[in-house]
C-alpha cells in the first residue's frame, strides 16, 4: 500500500461520519431490546450505575484502544495487528486478535441476523394492521409463538436481513456505509424521541426514572457487576474489531478521545432513552419490570400497544426502530471480514460480502431451528442458538478486548500510540494509558473468570 494515511477501502467523508457509522455500530439491538431486560433483571438502578461505570472505565479506554490501532494499521483487523506487531517488533502471532474476531464476528452476524429478523417481522405484520384494518395482530404469545415456531418464517427474515446487510457492505465505505447511517441514525432518533414523548404521556414517566437511576447499593452483587460488564462490552461492539475496523477509515487529523467519547456517549444516551421510553408504557400497563426477560420487547410491549390510542403506530415506530438499529450494527460486523478478503484473498468486495453473508447465513439456520425443530437439542442443557452466543459473546468478546487492551498499552511502544492520541493532554492520555495496562485486563479476567463459572463458588462462600 502506497500511503498509510488512506485505506485501501476508501475513508469516511469527516469526523462526523465516523462518529455516525461507530454510533451505529455500537446502537443496536443490545442498547433497546437488552439492555432494558437486563437492567430489570438486575435490580434497575444498582445494575445502571455499575453499567455507566464500566462503560467509561472499560469501555470508553479499550475502544479509543481500537480506534487508535485501526487508524495506524489502515487496514482490516487482521492486517492492521500484523502491521503494528511488525512496528512494535513483537510476534506475529497477535494476528490472533483479528482471527478471533472474526469467528467472533461470523457468529454473532449469524444469530444477530435471526433476532433482527423478528423485527422485521414484528414491523410488517403491524404494518399488515394498519393497512388492512380487518386484520388484527392478536395475542402477543400466540404471536411470537407462531412467528418462532415456524422455521420458514425465521428463515425468510433471517434471508432478507442478511441481504440487507449484504447489499450496504458490498457498496462500499463511502457509498454503502456512510450512506446508510448518515439517513438512518437521525431517523433513528427521531422515532426514539417520538417514543419518550408517548413515555412521558403516560404519566408513570417519573416510576421510570426512578426504576432507573435510584441506586439500591445493597443490590450491587459480583453477579451484578459481571452482567454490566459483559453489557458494556456488547453494547459498544467491541473486541471483535468492528471498530478497529471503522478507525481504519478515520482521517488522521480526528482526535481518537473525542470521537471515541462521542460515540460511547451517544451509545449510552441510547440505552437510558430506550429504556425511558419502554419502562413507563410497562409501568403504565401494569407489566412486571422485573420479570421481562429476552421475549420483553416481543411478548410484553405487544400488550401496552394493544392498549393504547394508536399503538399500532407507536408499534411500527418501535420496531422499524429497532430493525435500522439492527441494520447499522449488523453491516459493522460484517465489514471487518470483507475488509480482511479483499486485502488478502484478492476477491472483490461484492464477492467476499456474498461470501461472509452466505456463511453466516446458513451459520444462522442453526439458530432458527433452534427456536422449533432442534429446541429440544441441546449440549450441556443450551441449544444451538445458546451456543453460538455464549461462545461468541461471552468468551470471544471478552477475550478479544482483554487482548487489545494489553496490546495497546504493553506491546505498542508509548510513541506510538501517544503519536496517534496526540489531541489528548499529558493526564489524560497517561490515564489511558493507566486504564488500558492495568483497570480493562484486570477486570476482563475477572469476567471471564465469571463465565467460567469460579464466580459461583466465590459467591456462594461470601
Ligand atoms: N453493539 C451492537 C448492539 O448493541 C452489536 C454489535 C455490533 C457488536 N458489532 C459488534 C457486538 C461487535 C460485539 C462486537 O446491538
Amino acid at each position: 500500500m502506497a500511503d498509510a494515511r488512506e485505506s485501501l477501502h476508501g475513508m469516511w467523508s469527516s469526523r462526523l461520519a465516523f462518529v455516525l457509522a461507530a454510533t451505529g455500530s455500537a446502537v443496536g439491538l443490545g442498547n433497546i431490546w437488552r439492555f432494558p431486560y437486563v437492567a430489570s433483571e438486575n435490580g434497575g438502578g444498582a445494575f445502571v450505575l455499575v453499567y455507566l461505570a464500566c462503560i467509561f472505565m472499560l469501555g470508553l479506554p479499550i475502544l479509543m484502544a481500537e480506534v487508535m490501532m485501526g487508524r495506524r494499521g489502515r487496514r482490516s483487523p487482521i492486517n492492521t495487528l500484523r502491521e503494528l506487531a511488525r512496528e512494535s517488533k513483537a510476534s506475529a502471532k497477535w494476528q490472533i486478535i483479528g482471527w478471533s474476531g472474526v469467528t467472533a464476528g461470523l457468529l454473532i452476524l449469524s444469530f444477530y441476523s435471526v433476532i433482527a429478523g423478528w423485527t422485521l417481522s414484528y414491523t410488517w405484520t403491524y404494518l399488515r394492521e394498519l393497512v388492512i384494518p380487518a386484520v388484527e395482530f392478536g395475542s402477543p404469545d400466540a404471536v411470537f409463538g407462531a412467528l418462532t415456531s415456524s422455521f420458514g418464517m425465521l428463515v425468510f427474515w433471517h434471508s432478507l436481513f442478511m441481504l440487507m446487510t449484504l447489499v450496504v457492505v458490498s457498496a462500499g465505505v463511502e457509498k454503502g456505509l456512510e450512506r446508510a447511517v448518515r439517513f438512518l441514525m437521525p431517523t433513528l432518533f427521531v422515532l426514539l424521541l417520538l417514543l419518550v414523548g408517548y413515555g412521558i404521556s403516560t404519566g408513570y414517566f417519573g416510576q421510570a426514572v426512578t426504576f432507573l437511576f435510584k441506586a439500591d447499593f445493597s443490590r450491587i452483587t459480583p453477579a451484578v457487576v459481571v452482567a454490566a460488564m459483559g453489557q458494556a462490552f456488547f453494547t459498544l461492539s467491541l473486541g471483535m474489531g468492528s471498530i478497529m475496523a471503522y478507525g481504519a477509515y478515520l482521517p488522521s487529523d480526528a482526535s481518537v478521545g473525542r470521537t471515541g467519547a462521542m460515540v460511547a456517549v451517544s451509545d449510552t444516551f441510547v440505552a437510558v432513552v430506550a429504556g425511558l421510553a419502554i419502562f413507563p408504557i410497562a409501568f403504565a400497563h401494569g407489566l412486571d419490570p422485573e420479570g421481562g426477560g429476552p421475549g420483553f420487547i416481543f411478548t410484553t410491549l405487544p400488550h401496552a400497544f394493544a392498549a393504547m390510542n394508536f399503538g399500532t403506530l407507536y408499534a411500527i415506530a418501535f420496531f422499524s426502530l429497532l430493525s435500522v438499529a439492527a441494520w447499522t450494527s449488523s453491516i459493522s460486523l460484517m465489514e471487518p471480514i470483507v475488509a480482511y478478503m479483499v486485502e488478502s484473498w484478492n476477491v472483490t468486495r461484492r464477492t467476499a460480502a456474498w461470501m461472509v453473508g452466505g456463511l453466516a447465513w446458513f451459520i444462522g439456520l442453526g439458530s432458527a431451528l433452534s427456536f422449533n425443530h432442534w429446541q429440544d437439542i441441546t449440549l450441556f442443557g443450551r441449544t444451538f442458538f445458546d451456543h453460538t452466543n455464549f461462545i461468541s459473546s461471552d468468551l470471544l468478546l471478552p477475550a478479544g478486548g482483554m487482548m487489545i487492551a494489553v496490546f495497546a498499552g504493553w506491546i505498542m511502544p508509548r510513541a506510538d500510540s501517544r503519536e496517534e492520541m496526540s489531541a489528548l493532554a499529558d493526564w489524560q492520555y497517561q490515564l489511558w494509558l493507566g486504564l488500558v495496562r492495568y483497570v480493562a485486563p484486570v477486570l476482563v479476567f475477572v469476567v471471564l473468570l465469571s463465565v467460567s463459572g469460579a464466580f459461583d463458588f466465590l459467591t456462594a462462600h461470601v
